[in-house]
């Protein structure tokens, strides 16, 4: 990690292609006016990666603030995600469809299945994921998507997706923060060669006033903030922060200047568990 620089620099991913280093969430996101603004702030502060999902129901606004955001397309990093509703081969292309003619691209650069089937009765559950991730596969061979990956997927859920697969998943995203340190995912994602993106990096601002986290915040003279978004990149995941405030986009995209050390890595793995979402793949109800 020690060579990125920029919200701009990429990792390259299995197939070669590059993901730039920090995304911008979109979860929560408002739409219209206020989403359009914040994505323009985001790419004025040199983001040029942008999560979104169908599911968050701002895909036109991304659509719309990219169009209009004046960065050529080949320097811009665009995922969506499938949502639950819309899992199986067809569903899934048409659902494809939607969100690409709703964010108004010609390709979408990633496209990830939200959430894992993982409910009732297992083999079920994981031809529902392997139908699903099918799709994935045609899309990525018909060059509507750059790279195919999967989101909140542990191992259990990755395995047998992986032994069906023709391609393998590039990025999988999970909920990754000081205080969720997703120890076994993260090392199956290592040693499998997936990337790993960090959903809420600030524990949607749960973790903020952690006084162990303030206490090495101070000691770099960076803000918390700061400090959950390098610690997710030094331990090679790419940090998704959402926020609607200006300067808080552009404090969060500051986080080239410093290195955490070993030591303080250790003490953040560390932390007991705090500001968790509480949303666990296998008991979810959506
Ligand atoms: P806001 O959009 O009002 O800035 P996460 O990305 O972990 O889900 O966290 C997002 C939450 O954290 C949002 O509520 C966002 O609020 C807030 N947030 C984002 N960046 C910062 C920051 N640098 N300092 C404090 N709060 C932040």
């Amino acid at each position: 990690m020690a060579d990125l620089q920029s919200p701009k620099d990429r990792i390259t991913l299995r197939n070669g292609y590059g993901i730039p280093c920090l995304g911008f969430g979109t979860w929560k996101m408002p739409d219209g006016e206020v989403g359009i603004d914040a994505v323009h702030q985001a790419l004025h502060d040199g983001y040029r990666h942008i999560d979104t999902a169908a599911a968050y129901d701002n895909e036109g606004t991304v659509g719309k603030a990219l169009a209009s955001g004046g960065i050529s397309r080949e320097d811009l990093f665009i995922t969506t995600k499938v949502w639950n509703t819309d899992r199986g081969y067809d569903a899934t292309l048409k659902a494809f469809e939607e969100s690409r003619a709703k964010l108004h691209l010609d390709y979408v650069d990633l496209y990830l299945i939200h959430w894992p089937a993982a409910q009732g009765a297992e083999a079920e559950w994981q031809r529902t994921n392997q139908e699903t991730w099918r799709a994935l596969e045609t899309l990525y061979l018909d060059g509507l998507v750059r790279a195919i990956g999967v989101s909140n997927f542990k191992p259990h859920h990755l395995e047998p997706l992986m032994d069906a697969a023709d391609i393998l998943p590039m990025v999988d995203q999970i909920e990754l923060h000081p205080g969720c340190n997703q120890e076994v995912t993260r090392e199956f994602c290592n040693r499998h060669d997936i990337v790993v993106e960090a959903w809420s990096p600030l524990g949607s601002g749960r973790v903020l006033e952690n006084q162990l986290l303030i206490d090495i915040a101070a000691s770099y003279g960076c803000t918390v903030a700061q400090l959950c978004l390098r610690w997710c990149l030094q331990r090679r995941a790419i940090p998704l922060p959402k926020s609607t405030d200006p300067a808080r986009i552009a404090e969060n995209a500051r986080i080239f200047w410093f290195d955490i050390t070993d030591e303080d890595l250790q003490r953040i793995d560390e932390l007991d568990p705090l500001g968790q979402s509480g949303l666990d793949p296998d008991t979810i109800d959506f």
